[in-house]
């Protein structure tokens, strides 16, 4: 006879954690129709600490402190992991797992640096291990990557798939604020942490490609080789003179298949102001995926969020209760593939370098640069005539290695005050 009721255990009772527990309970009888006869029944939960869950008597009689004897619990048949970080959580997986119980999981980073091992645990045990939360919150991005574009290559991924970067450049852009201000009032309204340096400097939008990359292109790659930057450096002028120029900064998170290497980073770009991806605002992600057949499809919705992620966890049960008795391996054929290296791809410039107003200095510049092999679009001139001014330039493609070649001769020009910045221009 079928298991009727299916087991669900949740350790980690934050954000996440406790909107799990939400969807199940106010979502019930909608999930009950999509699992008929099946009943999911949430019989454990832990966290280190009890003050986490609301004050109902009914959650308190199924909650522990300890972590471990959910993980290892016989009745339990899914164990969701809404703890976060790397240790314990991986820990807790890997047991987890290796008790025969399926797992769910948000965790990127976990998924980040040992998706690959874990993967391999939960295959060869016919168990899932699955993490449709663990990237763009909202946004059913993994199930349209592995089980509905599965006729086509893909060829590029173009993601914002970090709602506290992205916030914080939205209101940079349209109130006119400085970096430090608007991240203060990002954290203000808990859009992002304290330490916010995981989110600002990219490292979390790198593991999220990194998982997307993965799966998109069943690549087994090394995620320590993905050039990472966040947008610590992006000025109030440099939003504005992009404005000008026809473009809004974003956080982007880039993946292409030249057929050879996978072409995968993380930077701040200027996207052409009405392109889709250039007004997904606020704190809200968004994803164009590029492949031949379906051409370009866009998601966006929202990064994160208790529910948002709560749902998409749900979902992933659902999923595994509806396959429980028919095993489905979702993720396998992993593919070993190199990234190309950093300093060998290609985009157009925007430089802002900050000269002595005095003539010459153009040529000077543009010397170096075509040395190097880099010319120039267009440039600008910024500021007042006759003291110190900034030249804005946008260049025309060329490789990241020729540019970073070309500007530390530049800095060493006697005219040459501070190279300012300098931001890749995304051609979509
Ligand atoms: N927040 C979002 O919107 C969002 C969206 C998508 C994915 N995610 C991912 O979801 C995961 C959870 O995020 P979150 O925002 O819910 O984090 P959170 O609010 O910090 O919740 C984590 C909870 O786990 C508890 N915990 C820590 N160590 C534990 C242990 N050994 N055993 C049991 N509980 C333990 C924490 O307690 P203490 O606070 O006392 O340490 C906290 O209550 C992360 O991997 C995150 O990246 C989050």
């Amino acid at each position: 006879m079928k298991k009727e009721a299916i087991n669900v255990g949740i350790v980690g009772l934050g954000t996440v954690g406790q909107g799990v527990i939400r969807v199940l309970r106010e979502n019930k009888e909608f999930i009950e129709q999509k699992i008929f006869p099946r009943k999911i029944v949430l019989k454990r939960i832990a966290d280190k600490d009890r003050n986490k869950i609301l004050p109902e008597s009914e959650l308190y009689k199924i909650f522990t402190d300890s972590t471990q004897e959910v993980v290892v619990d016989p009745e339990i048949d899914i164990i969701v992991e809404t703890i976060g970080g790397f240790e314990p959580a991986r820990s807790f997986i890997v047991q987890a797992l290796k008790s025969g119980k399926h797992v769910v999981t948000a965790n990127k980073e976990v998924i980040a640096r040992a998706g690959y091992e874990i993967l391999n645990l939960a295959q060869e045990n016919r168990i899932y291990f699955l993490f449709e939360a663990s990237v763009a919150s909202g946004i059913p991005i993994i199930g349209a990557l592995s089980h509905s574009l599965t006729s086509y290559k893909l060829k590029e991924i173009i993601g914002i798939l970090n709602g506290t970067t992205n916030y914080i450049l939205t209101k940079m852009s349209e109130e006119d604020k400085e970096y430090n201000e608007a991240l203060k009032e990002a954290q203000k309204k808990g859009y992002a942490e304290a330490d916010p340096s995981k989110d600002i400097d990219g490292f979390d939008a790198c593991n999220k490609i990194f998982i997307l990359s993965a799966i998109a292109f069943r690549a087994k790659i090394d995620p320590d080789k993905i050039y990472y930057e966040g947008i610590r450096n992006i000025s109030k002028l440099d939003i504005q003179y992009a404005r000008e120029l026809g473009y809004t900064i974003k956080l982007l998170a880039l993946a292409a298949d030249d057929g050879q290497q996978l072409d995968i980073k993380v930077h701040p770009a200027l996207v052409p102001k009405r392109h889709t991806m250039a007004n997904v605002n606020g704190a809200y992600n968004g994803i164009l995926l590029r492949g031949e057949g379906f051409g370009d499809l866009t998601f966006s919705g929202l990064g994160a969020g208790a529910l948002p992620a709560g749902s998409m966890i749900v979902s992933d049960i659902v999923n595994i209760v509806n396959n429980f008795d028919n095993y489905k391996n979702y993720y396998s054929c992993f593919k070993k593939k190199e990234i190309k290296d950093f300093k060998k791809t290609q985009s157009p410039f925007y430089l802002r370098i900050r000269v002595k107003d005095r003539p010459g200095v153009l040529a000077e510049i543009a010397r170096s640069f075509a040395k190097n092999e880099v010319s120039f679009a267009s440039v600008i001139q910024k500021g007042e005539a006759g003291g110190i001014v900034d030249i804005v330039f946008l260049t025309h493609r060329a490789k990241e290695g020729d540019v970073q070649e070309a500007l530390k001769e530049v800095i060493r020009l006697e005219c040459v005050e501070k190279i300012c910045s300098t931001i890749r221009v995304v051609e979509i």
